[in-house]
């Protein structure tokens, strides 16, 4: 990435900009992305349920999703993504103080991802954990690892998002098996004043709609069993209509108030990169929004919804793919199970 002392930073009034806060600021110094090889299209899903092609394009967006090996985990997934986006801002493992990881399959309930992480990039100083925030995991993780560096607890923090969902998909329901896709994205943060300043990451949560979108069985509530495994409960299960529509407004409303913090409206912004998960939800945010159809990244016609994984691997792509220019201001919306939501706003 190149550096940005020749943009003239952007002055916000607003003191939960953090940016350059008492004089720290969190950037963005790396970015990396994995997906698997295999590719899954929508006529190989239509041999398998009942489905078409059209009917996944028409209500979804999604053509294609990646499906990891059967001997590579989301550990494995992670640890790709993080070692490119540790690559790509010049910091070996002995440099991070922190892993975070997010995701919803974990390689095991426990140890934590995030430790297996640590072993394969050689990490060795790092402290590690996983957070649990679903599809809204990266951004939560964004917010985390800001603190850690705004604080000055830690120099450098290594945030993924990463997810094999294939392993928790009944690939006999046509409702989900659809819609999801293996793979990750990551993000080391540093105190480095004039790189990509993460300005403000904000979280939401409703408990109270969490049987929406879950997995019932696996956990201490149900325990595997012969009979839970019999009655499909390891299986990731949706309401889909109900979650589409907690989903917009959800959307909405934390991308107005990342916008709220930083003084900043709709128009000021180059890319709104949302969780991908369904290209009408997209639509009806950005719509709502008030934004141009152009500054919508999209990239679930390849991927379908990764969770952790969406928007990581989109803000990735959309940087690798020349849309974003150094001074440019990105918005990062996501919203997943729990329910979570949340948005970030970066100055590129
Ligand atoms: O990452 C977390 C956030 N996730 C989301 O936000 C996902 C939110 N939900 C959605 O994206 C959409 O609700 C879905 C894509 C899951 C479903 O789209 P929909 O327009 O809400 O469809 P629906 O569930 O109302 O189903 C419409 C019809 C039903 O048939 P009937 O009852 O009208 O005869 C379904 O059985 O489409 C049928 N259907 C399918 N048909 C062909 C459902 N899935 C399929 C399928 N292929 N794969």
């Amino acid at each position: 990435m190149s550096p940005t002392t020749a943009v003239k930073p952007i002055k916000f009034k607003n003191p939960r900009a953090q940016h350059d806060f008492k004089g720290r600021s969190c950037s963005i110094v790396g970015l990396g992305s994995y997906v698997p090889e295999r590719i899954l299209t929508n006529a190989d899903l239509e041999k398998t349920v009942d489905t078409s092609d059209e009917w996944i394009t028409t209500r979804t967006g999604i053509r294609e999703r990646r499906i990891a090996a059967e001997n590579e985990f989301t550990s494995d997934i992670a640890s790709k993504a993080a070692l490119r986006a540790m690559s790509q801002a010049g910091v070996t493992g002995n440099q991070i103080d922190l892993i975070i990881v997010a995701t919803i399959t974990p390689d095991m309930l426990f140890p934590s991802t995030a430790c297996l992480v640590q072993q394969k990039i050689g990490a060795r100083r790092a402290a590690a954990f996983d957070l649990e925030a679903a599809c809204s995991g990266f951004i939560y993780g964004l917010e985390i690892g800001q603190q850690f560096i705004m604080s000055r607890t830690y120099d450098t923090v290594l945030v993924i998002g990463a997810e094999k969902l294939s392993t928790i998909i009944d690939w006999s329901d046509r409702n989900t098996c659809v819609l999801f896709g293996d793979g990750g994205g990551a993000a080391v943060l540093q105190n480095r004043p004039n790189s990509h300043g993460l300005l403000t990451a904000c979280m939401g949560a409703d408990g109270g709609k969490a049987e929406l979108l879950c997995m019932p069985g696996g956990g201490s509530r149900c325990p595997a069993t012969t009979q839970s495994v019999a009655n499909r409960l390891h299986y990731l299960r949706m309401d889909g209509k109900e979650t589409f529509k907690h989903a917009v407004k959800a959307m909405l409303t934390a991308a107005q108030e990342a916008m709220r913090r930083c003084e900043i409206d709709i128009t000021k912004i180059k890319c709104i990169i949302p969780h991908q998960a369904n290209r009408r939800i997209i639509d009806a945010v950005g719509e709502r929004l008030g934004a141009r159809p152009e500054q919508l990244f999209v990239n679930l016609e390849k991927y379908g919804n990764t969770s952790a994984g969406s928007v990581a691997i989109a803000l990735d792509e959309a940087v690798q793919s020349g849309r974003i220019q150094q001074g440019d201001l990105l918005l990062l919306i996501v919203f997943g199970a729990g329910l979570t939501w949340g948005a970030a706003v970066i100055e590129w």
